[in-house]
Formats: structure tokens, sequence, C-alpha cells
């Protein structure tokens, strides 16, 4: 009996087995206006079909200006709710469950609107150089995590996911690299956490579902948050009633980085073990018997698959057969599953 294929519940949401479809831009979207497109209806629904167990949509942007482009998807108005309730609904149809990553892409954004951060420092030369948010600008932007939560459960998604990682908006403010505020949101670990920390509060105002928080564990840089940092900030978000830290690496600064097999899965383990709460791996998770190793081994309670399912919608099925586990084919495919 494989783990992989075994189910799993957070706050009452079930899910058939282990496997989350990684949440991945595709910059889509029409006429700048953050709504589901046929093309997303069909890449997202082929992946539930496909048998993961979790299908989380892009980065979806809590504001036109946290955009990483005019093609974001985006969760700013209550006209996008529409497309993905029907979203919703095809994936629920093929029997995964669904989740939204909450986004805001801070100086990261490349749009011709004013950008924001925590301080004013452009990413790199190619990028703009971002307004220093006001209290003012850091309330609206709470308030939009909100709406945006609020909007994700009109839409029926399952759980959330909050996008603080590859240093987007929430991680400027959580690295010393990028927040150079003299406020109550510098200077200090504890207060550079302040922002993800009242952006987790703001969104279980209006949801009281799974909340997952996608992080940067590796920063690549000297000056970045360390490994114990990033375990305090997992610590803070347990007791806040974060149900899984989904452990990603980088983007904070323009570093190279050279990825291999698993490359994110140490820092992933050891957070689950200092920090006591449920992880997600993810990286470079290509096939059935390394996914298997890492939850057998309790290195991860989930594996977040991204590239392998792009190149193949049936990476659940092509990982099952590979480890001699039979999933239920979709009903029209019954006859030509096995
Ligand atoms: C990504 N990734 C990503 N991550 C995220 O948190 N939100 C996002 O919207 C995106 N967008 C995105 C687009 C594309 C085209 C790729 C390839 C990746 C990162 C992704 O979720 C994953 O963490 C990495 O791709 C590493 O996993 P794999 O691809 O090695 O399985």
């Amino acid at each position: 009996m494989t783990k992989l294929f075994s189910t799993i519940n957070y706050k009452g949401v079930s899910l058939k087995n282990r496997i989350v479809m990684s949440p991945m831009c595709m910059y889509s979207c029409m006429n700048e206006d953050g709504k589901v497109t046929p093309f997303h209806m069909t890449h997202y629904t082929s992946r539930a079909v496909g048998g993961v167990g979790l299908v989380m949509t892009e980065a979806s942007a809590v504001q036109p200006e946290g955009r990483i482009s005019p093609q974001d998807l985006g969760i700013w108005n209550d006209d996008q709710i529409s497309g993905l309730k029907k979203l919703n609904e095809q994936i629920h149809t093929y029997g995964a469950k669904s989740a939204l990553q909450l986004a805001h892409a801070g100086r990261k954004a490349q749009l011709d609107s004013t950008i924001y951060a925590p301080s004013a420092t452009a990413f790199n030369e190619s990028f703009k150089v971002p307004a220093e948010m006001t209290i003012k600008d850091i309330e609206t932007t709470l308030e939009a995590f909100k709406n945006g939560a609020r909007r994700a459960k009109e839409a029926g998604f399952d759980i959330i996911e909050i996008h603080a990682a590859h240093g987007y908006l929430i991680n400027q403010f959580l690295s010393p690299l990028t927040n150079k505020r003299t406020d109550q949101y510098g200077q200090t670990l504890e207060n550079r956490y302040r922002f993800l920390s009242e952006v987790i509060g703001s969104v279980k105002k209006v949801w009281d579902g799974p909340v997952f928080v996608r992080i940067s564990t590796d920063e690549y840089h000297k000056q970045g948050n360390k490994l114990e940092d990033l375990i305090y900030v997992a610590t803070q978000m347990k007791k806040q009633g974060v149900d899984l830290i989904d452990c990603s690496s980088g983007g904070v600064v323009p570093v190279a980085i050279s990825p291999y097999p698993g490359y994110q899965i140490k820092r992933c383990d050891t957070i689950k073990q200092e920090a006591a709460i449920n992880t997600g791996a993810v990286g470079l998770i290509t096939n059935g018997l390394q996914a298997e190793e890492i939850i057998q081994n309790d290195r991860a309670d989930l594996v977040f698959i991204g590239r392998a399912l792009l190149r193949n919608p049936y990476w659940a099925k092509t990982v099952a057969d590979e480890l001699g586990h039979n999933i239920e084919a979709p009903t029209q495919y019954k006859r030509g599953w096995n």
C-alpha cells in the first residue's frame, strides 16, 4: 500500500491522495481582466481528470497592481468569481479538490502602473522602482487579501494558499534583503513577520477552511533569512492556525541556482520536524518512487508537482502504475484505463 495514494484531511477537506498540482502562472488572461479563459478550464480540468488530489491555481492577484504581468489571473473584483466558480465545478466533477493561490507581486510586478513594496528598491535594472508602502497602503492591501479570500469562498475553492515565497510582496516584507523599513514592519524578524501575520489574520476573518502558506526556505544570500528564521516563521504560523507550509525557495534577489532532484526537500523536512507542522515538498520531484519516499519518510505530507505535470497531465496515473497502485478511472475512460 502506497502512502502517496493515501487520503489526508485538512479541516474537513479530504484529499484522495498526496499529489498537488503546484501553482504555475500561465499568463493567459485576455484583455487584462484577470478572468478565467477556456484555456484555464482545459488546463486545470485536465489535471483533475489525470488524478491529482488537489489542483492549485496559479498566483491570483488580490489587487491589479499586484499582478506579475497584465495577463495574470485575478481575484480583485466580484466579476472574476463566476469563471472561477465554473472552473471549480469542473475540478470537483473529476474528484479533485481545488485551491486558490492568493498573491501580490509587490516590486516584481511588471506593469505600467505604480507598483508597491515595503521599501523603494528595484529587483534589478529591468524592474521599476516601487513606491514604499505607507501604513494606509498596507491596510488597503490587507483588505484586498481579505476580499480575495471572501471571493475564493464564493467561487467554491476548498483551500487557500497564501503566496509568501519567491520574492513577491509578502516575501519582500519577510526578508532583510528587501525590507529596509524602520517602523513596526521592519528591522527585527518579529516585525518583518508582522505583515504575513496580518495577511493570515485578514484571510481568516472571512475563511474558516484550510490555509496553506508558500515560503522561500532559502534566499541564497548570506544576509538573507536563515533556516532558523523560517522555522520561527513556521512556528508562528502554526500558532495562527495555518495548516501547511509549502516549502519552496529563492526569488528574493536575482541569483542563479542549480537545482537538482529534490533540492528543496531537506529544508522542508527540517521545518516539518522543528515547527511540528504539515509541509508540502516541491521542486524537481519527477517520479513515483521519489514522491513515495518523501511521504513515507515523513519528510513532507504533500508533494507539489510543477513541470512534470505540465509535460504529463496524467502524472498521477503514471506514478500509480509505477508503484503498482490502481487509481480509479474517470467514468468516461473506464474502458481504456488499465
Ligand atoms: C511556477 N512556479 C510558481 N510558484 C508559485 O508559487 N506560484 C506561481 O504562480 C508559479 N508560477 C510558475 C509558472 C511556471 C511556468 C513554472 C514552471 C513554475 C513554481 C512552481 O510552482 C514550482 O514550485 C517549481 O516549478 C518547482 O517545481 P517543479 O516544476 O520542479 O515540479
